[in-house]
């Protein structure tokens, strides 16, 4: 019954986990780059997928990676925290 309960718990908190980072991606990111990450138009590519985005939008925050428009992915991830952000870019490697 306990290892049921503690399964249950464990089950309950990934899937609140990756509900952050789908809630913060519709609500910050899904306006360029598509519901599903895969709009191209804004940003040049598509991010579906990409399962090195952690380290592009901790470069995009402390400013050590980005291209030319890396403004406009500096002032997106303004006010996130670092539990976001590894949140969002779950999320995003996930997109398929
Ligand atoms: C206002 C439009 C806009 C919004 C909102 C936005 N992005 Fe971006 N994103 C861009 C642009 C433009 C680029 C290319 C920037 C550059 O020149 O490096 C980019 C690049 C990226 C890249 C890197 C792509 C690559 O491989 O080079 C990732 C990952 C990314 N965005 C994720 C996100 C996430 C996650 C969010 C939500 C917090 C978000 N973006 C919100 C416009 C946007």
């Amino acid at each position: 019954m306990m290892k049921k309960l503690l399964v249950l718990a464990v089950l309950g908190v990934s899937a609140l986990c990756a509900a952050d980072g789908a809630k913060i991606f519709g609500a910050k990111c899904a306006e360029c780059h598509g519901a599903n990450g895969k709009e191209a138009s804004i940003s040049g590519k598509a991010i579906a997928g990409d399962t090195g985005a952690l380290s592009k939008l901790t470069g995009y925050k402390s400013g050590s990676f980005g291209g030319e428009q890396k403004a406009t992915m500096q002032a997106s991830l303004e006010g996130l925290s670092d539990e976001d952000i590894k949140a969002l870019a779950a999320y995003v490697g996930s997109l398929k």
